[in-house]
């Protein structure tokens, strides 16, 4: 089934530390989000690209669009305080697709056989997101900064985008989340606090998001080793 995506780009980058938001910054030369929509300009499946900035960087990332080739991408609109906000805005775009994904600009490294794995589940199971088993073991912790509880390992995974949605479910997750003031930190939370079903599908460690400035090394690093591995 082919869908639209939602692209959010409208924060500010805070962690990362930089003059400017990081979806700006280069790897390669390139902007960080210029990788992102080259990966969905490229899915014969992705038949649009809502591309969310914040009001002050409109032109800015309308322009490095147009420049990136990313012809899909015809429509850049206004984001929110929130992510959650941002890609509501532009999720209102699409809601006709017959599959909505939400991918966040800072991951650059989706790969295309991830996206069709999620498209798929997403089909049977109305909402489905890409994951990894988590590495670490993960700590539930008190303001005191003191441990309340181990998690089990074997039962944790780390959220990624693309999160993919049949639309009607998402509108339904949004009308939830309108009644009762839900804020997630990401998408198909929104489906979950409404009671609905999620599906898990794995995902690779390579589609980190662009966080900290350790990150850009990581992000440099992992596209050394693509190009190695295309013998370029
Ligand atoms: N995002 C957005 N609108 C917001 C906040 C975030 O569109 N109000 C986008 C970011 O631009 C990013 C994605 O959501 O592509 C994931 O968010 P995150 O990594 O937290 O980015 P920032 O919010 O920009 O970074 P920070 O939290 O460090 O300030
Ligand atoms: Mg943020």
């Amino acid at each position: 089934m082919n869908y639209a995506v939602v692209i959010p780009a409208a924060g500010q980058g805070r962690r990362m530390q930089a003059a400017v938001n990081k979806a700006f910054l280069t790897l390669q030369g390139r902007p960080i989000i210029a990788h992102t929509l080259a990966v969905f300009q490229a899915d014969p499946r992705c038949e649009r690209i809502v591309l969310v900035a914040s009001e002050n960087e409109l032109d800015e990332m309308q322009a490095l669009a147009e420049e990136a080739g990313a012809t899909k991408a015809d429509r850049v609109v206004a984001g929110g305080s929130e992510r959650q906000d941002s890609v509501r805005a532009g999720a209102a775009q699409v809601m006709d697709a017959p599959l909505l994904l939400v991918h966040d600009g800072a991951r650059p490294f989706v790969a295309i056989e991830r996206i069709h794995a999620l498209l798929l589940e997403a089909e049977q199971s109305g909402a489905a997101l890409l994951a990894v088993p988590a590495t670490d073991t993960i700590k539930q912790v008190d303001q005191e900064g003191r441990v309340k509880q181990t998690l089990k390992r074997s039962e944790l995974w780390a959220a990624q985008t693309p999160q993919a949605f049949r639309p009607e479910v998402l509108q339904q997750a949004y009308a939830y989340a309108d009644e009762t003031g839900f804020q997630g930190t990401d998408d198909v939370s929104l489906v979950e606090a409404a009671g609905g079903e999620v599906a898990v599908v794995e995902g690779d460690y390579d589609n980190i998001k662009l966080t900290t400035p350790e990150d850009m090394t990581l992000a440099e690093a992992i596209l050394a080793k693509r190009a190695g591995e295309a013998g370029t």
